[in-house]
């Protein structure tokens, strides 16, 4: 099923489950806490830690609301249900809600990529700008940019970000060919289209950054580890197959187990494997 259908479907199986225990006449509590744990059981479905946390928390969520919320006139409801169409237009849900980059997590990247100062940096669906503020720590000289696709996230980053370029736009539409690197931390089903346009359009040398989820299509170029053990995958135009060898062998360790095999930036001493050296033709 197509997120966000699944967390959809568990929170109004979490509403069916509800009211079919009062019909058999159960206590309302008994039927809360019922409801509740199916919602938790349909939540070890997800495929992401944030996806079970939304498919668990909508059925209480949805319960505490609706009861604290039964004195409410209909119009107030449906404000806040316009508010979240705006935070969250439709499209943007295909992709990746708001799930901000940790802070600290892209420490020592700019050391790793050793890559030049006067360089185009895009953050393709900014949300709040955290991203925006890790790769600045990271790039200092470069130009940066951010594009995002609700309006009152892009007002917010563009005003916390203001050493930034940020615009409301759908990033899917947005020309990369200019750009040196383009970050993505979006969702694992975001990452064939964004292969293609990157593809398409970065031109030679440039990079494709993606926090947590690979690009299936393509043979990454590095793994960086995250302060949080989350693997970034980074991947160089021209892009190769993703059958062709890969660069090192920590690369297959990172595939299987990003976390056990990528240690982190507070590892001691920097070496060769923890972060995998280019392909020398790269470089
Ligand atoms: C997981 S958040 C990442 C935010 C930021 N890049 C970071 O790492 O801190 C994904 C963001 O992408 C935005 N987004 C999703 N689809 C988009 C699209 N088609 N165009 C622009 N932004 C989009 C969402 O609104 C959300 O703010």
């Amino acid at each position: 099923m197509v997120w966000p259908l699944p967390a959809f479907v568990a929170w109004a199986l979490g509403w069916a489950a509800f009211f079919g225990l009062r019909a058999l006449a159960a206590p309302a509590a008994l039927a809360l806490v019922l409801a509740t744990l199916l919602g938790g059981l349909l939540a070890t479905t997800g495929s992401t830690p944030w996806r079970r946390v939304f498919i668990g928390a909508g059925f209480p969520l949805s319960f505490a609301a609706s009861s604290s919320g039964a004195g409410l006139p209909a119009w107030a409801w449906l404000v806040a249900l316009a508010l979240l169409a705006l935070v969250y237009p439709a499209g943007a849900w295909r992709d990746a809600p708001i799930y901000p980059t940790p802070r600290g997590a892209l420490a020592g990247l700019g050391r790793s990529l050793a890559l030049p100062d006067r360089m185009v940096v895009l953050d393709a669906g900014c949300g709040l700008g955290d991203a925006l503020v890790e790769l600045r720590r990271e790039f200092a000289g470069a130009s940066l940019r951010g594009v995002e696709r609700s309006w009152p996230l892009r007002l917010l980053c563009a005003w916390r970000c203001r050493f930034a370029d940020v615009r409301r736009a759908d990033m899917w539409a947005v020309d990369w060919s200019d750009v040196d690197l383009v970050y993505l931390f979006q969702r694992p089903e975001s990452m064939p289209r964004a292969a293609e346009k990157a593809m398409r359009e970065l031109r030679p040398g440039a990079w494709l950054a993606s926090l947590e989820f690979e690009a299936p299509s393509l043979r990454p170029m590095r793994a960086f580890a995250c302060a949080d053990g989350r693997p970034l995958w980074l991947y160089r135009a021209p892009f190769e197959p993703a059958s062709s060898p890969l660069p090192c062998p920590a690369l297959n360790h990172a595939r299987r187990c990003p976390c056990s095999s990528l240690p982190g930036p507070s590892a001691p001493a920097p070496t060769p494997s923890r972060n995998c050296a280019p392909l020398a033709s790269s470089t």
